[in-house]
C-alpha cells in the first residue's frame, strides 16, 4: 500500500484519540462520517468501530493515511462493503487533518493512492462513495480523480433544523486515470 509521497497503512487502536480531536464539532461528525456515530464521539465508539471491521472477514477496511518523508500521520479513510465477487466496495469517512492541513492537496493524493490500491491490489471494478452537496472540496476531489455523479438523496440527515442531500458517485476501473497516482498529483501541485 505504498506510493512515492504517502502510505496507506492499517489504522491501530492507538490512532483513535488523534482522530477524534480532528472531529471538532457535529456538523464536522455528520459530514464526515454520516450517521455512523453520535455524539459525543470519542475512543470507545471508534474502538467498537475498529472491531467490528477486523471481525468482517476483510470486507471492511479502516486506513490511517501517513506522509512518507516526515512520517506524519494526516488522513483517514474506509473501505466498507468489500465485494470481491462483483468487484465493487463503498469508500467510507473521509478525513484530512488537522483542519489547517486541508485545501493543500493531501485529500487528493490520499484518494489517488486509495484508487490505486483498490483497482491494482485489491482489483476491484467499481468504487463508490457519498457526499453532501455542499461538500465541494470533496466533490472537486472526487471529480478530478474520475468520479461521476449517480444520484441524489434528497434530505436524508438532519442537523439542527437542516436537512442535507446527498449525492452518490462511483468511478469504474476504465474510467481511472492511474496517472493521478498521489505522486502525480503531488508533482502537478509543485508546477
Ligand atoms: C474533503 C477533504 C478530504 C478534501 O481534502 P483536501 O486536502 O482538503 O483537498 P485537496 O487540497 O486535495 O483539494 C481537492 C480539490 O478541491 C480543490 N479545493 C481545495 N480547497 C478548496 C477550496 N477551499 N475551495 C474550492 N476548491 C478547493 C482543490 O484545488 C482540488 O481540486 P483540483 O484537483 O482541481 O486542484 C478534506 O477537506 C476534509 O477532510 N474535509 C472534512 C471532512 C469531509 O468533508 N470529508 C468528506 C466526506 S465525503
Amino acid at each position: 500500500m505504498t506510493s512515492s509521497k504517502i502510505r496507506l497503512e492499517p489504522f491501530e487502536s492507538a490512532d483513535a484519540a488523534r482522530l477524534c480531536a480532528w472531529i471538532d464539532s457535529p456538523r464536522l461528525l455528520l459530514q464526515w462520517s454520516g450517521q455512523t456515530f453520535r455524539l459525543p464521539f470519542d475512543v470507545e465508539q471508534m474502538a467498537a468501530h475498529l472491531h467490528k471491521s477486523q471481525t468482517s472477514g476483510g470486507a471492511h477496511q479502516i486506513l490511517r493515511a501517513r506522509e512518507t518523508a516526515s512520517g506524519r500521520v494526516f488522513g483517514h479513510v474506509e473501505l466498507v462493503a468489500i465485494d470481491r465477487l462483483h468487484g465493487n466496495c463503498r469508500i467510507g469517512r473521509v478525513l484530512i487533518g488537522p483542519p489547517d492541513k486541508r485545501g493543500q492537496g493531501l485529500g487528493k493524493q490520499l484518494m489517488a493512492e486509495l484508487l490505486r490500491m483498490g483497482f491494482l491490489e485489491l482489483g476491484l471494478h467499481r468504487m463508490e462513495l457519498e457526499v453532501y452537496d455542499f461538500n465541494r472540496v470533496a466533490i472537486r476531489c472526487y471529480e478530478s480523480l474520475g468520479f461521476r455523479r449517480e444520484g441524489v438523496r434528497r434530505e436524508c440527515v438532519r442537523l439542527g433544523d437542516e436537512f442535507w442531500n446527498s449525492i452518490w458517485m462511483a468511478v469504474l476501473r476504465r474510467e481511472w486515470n492511474g496517472a493521478h497516482s498521489a505522486g502525480a498529483a503531488h508533482e502537478r501541485r509543485a508546477e
